[in-house]
């Protein structure tokens, strides 16, 4: 009897029958989405430059993309350094059909944009070095290198073509590369997060994640610290098939987190002057989130509110958040402004009263 042929399964330039080097995986939702897609990681090994506790702290969505993979047969390595993989001790035993490399960076330094000569000199380098393995990595006909790239000023000047041709490689196509072609592209949702992260991350700033508005006065951390000003940019509960913003339904949904916020901030302010600072559309139906009335009901008075100008502050994106376009920006409309809220006199008194009330008890 013959034996039954296992079905092709493809994912855009990819399928199962590959054997498939991923390199410089961020949370590995590439290397996930593929697996995925194939019902199996068999014909892939998936890497990152990180060790897996690195990359943890660094990416906390890798965690469940890792599992998945795990789960679907793929090998994972990690602190896989592409200007090294050929002699890897276990890469240098294999060869790949694809081996592919999305959206390659050097990494950032301090005072440097993209701009910058000695940067770009950097990123070329990777490249260079990348290249220069992958060509004894790759089966003796038909393997394919891909790299995915921006490929506007200041990111063109990388010369992609130039560092494969010195390797060896012609460029054989160039397809607009699609986040909608990759279902699940989580860590994708904000790519250019990670340059802003790791600029926090060296100015010293605390970065914390999964902090959920209506339950961050809980929160493991932020419990033990009081500030002077919380802030709530552009809030929003999400989108929902079928509806639009003006949706009852919807409105009440992002009220209803606006409503957690104000609750949560309210016990998380110094004692004096602390404020909420919410910046958000006032044009309809964003108006009909009613922020006065909602912070009324947390105690919070409007001192004061500002014309947003996204001028102000240089660099900022304002984001969609969502899932397939959540990295685009909206656009602000000539009605947004910045709410300044602050806890309401009567109650700061009625605070106060009750602090020398217990005080005199005691
Ligand atoms: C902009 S991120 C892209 C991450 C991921 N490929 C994606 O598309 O989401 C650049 C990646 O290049 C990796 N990288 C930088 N230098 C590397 C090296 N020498 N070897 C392997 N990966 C490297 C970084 O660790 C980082 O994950």
């Amino acid at each position: 009897m013959s034996k039954k042929k296992k079905k092709v399964r493809w994912i855009k330039h990819y399928n199962s029958a590959q054997k498939i080097l991923l390199v410089g995986e961020g949370d590995f939702s590439f290397s996930a989405c593929l697996a995925r897609a194939f019902g199996s990681g068999r014909n892939m090994v998936a890497t990152s430059l990180h060790s897996k506790r690195l990359l943890a702290e660094k990416h906390w969505s890798s965690e469940e993309h890792l599992e998945e993979l795990e789960s679907l047969g793929c090998l994972v390595l990690h602190k896989v350094n592409v200007h090294k993989m050929s002699y890897h001790h276990t890469l240098k035993h294999m060869e790949f059909d694809v081996v592919v490399f999305n959206f390659p960076h050097a990494g950032h330094v301090s005072g440097y944009t993209e701009k910058d000569e000695e940067l770009i000199e950097m990123h070329k380098d990777l490249l260079r070095g990348f290249f220069k393995s992958a060509r004894g990595m790759l089966v003796k006909e038909g393997g394919e290198v891909h790299v995915t790239h921006r490929d506007d000023y200041p990111y063109n000047k990388w010369e992609l073509e130039v560092l494969g041709a010195e390797s060896g490689f012609c460029l054989k196509e160039r397809v607009r590369f699609e986040k909608g072609d990759y279902p699940g592209l989580l860590a994708e949702k904000h790519w250019s997060s990670e340059e802003h992260l790791v600029e926090l991350e060296s100015l010293g700033c605390l970065v914390l994640h999964k902090v959920n508005v209506h339950k961050m006065s809980y929160h493991h951390t932020l419990k033990h610290m009081e500030f002077d000003v919380v802030v709530f940019n552009f809030p929003h509960a999400g989108h929902v098939s079928g509806y639009t913003e003006k949706n009852e339904e919807l409105i009440e949904m992002h009220k209803d987190l606006l409503r957690g916020f104000f609750k949560s901030a309210r016990g998380m302010l110094v004692e004096e002057g602390g404020e909420v600072h919410v910046t958000h559309r006032d044009d309809y139906p964003y108006n009909k989130w009613e922020l006065e009335v909602l912070g009324a009901e947390s105690g919070f008075s409007l001192q004061e509110k500002v014309r947003f100008e996204k001028r102000d502050y240089p660099g900022y994106h304002n984001k969609r958040g969502g899932d397939s376009s959540c990295n685009k920006t909206f656009p602000l409309g000539f009605e947004c402004f910045t709410l300044k809220f602050s806890v309401r006199t009567e109650n700061v008194l009625e605070i106060s009263c009750n602090r020398i009330r217990s005080m005199t008890l005691n």
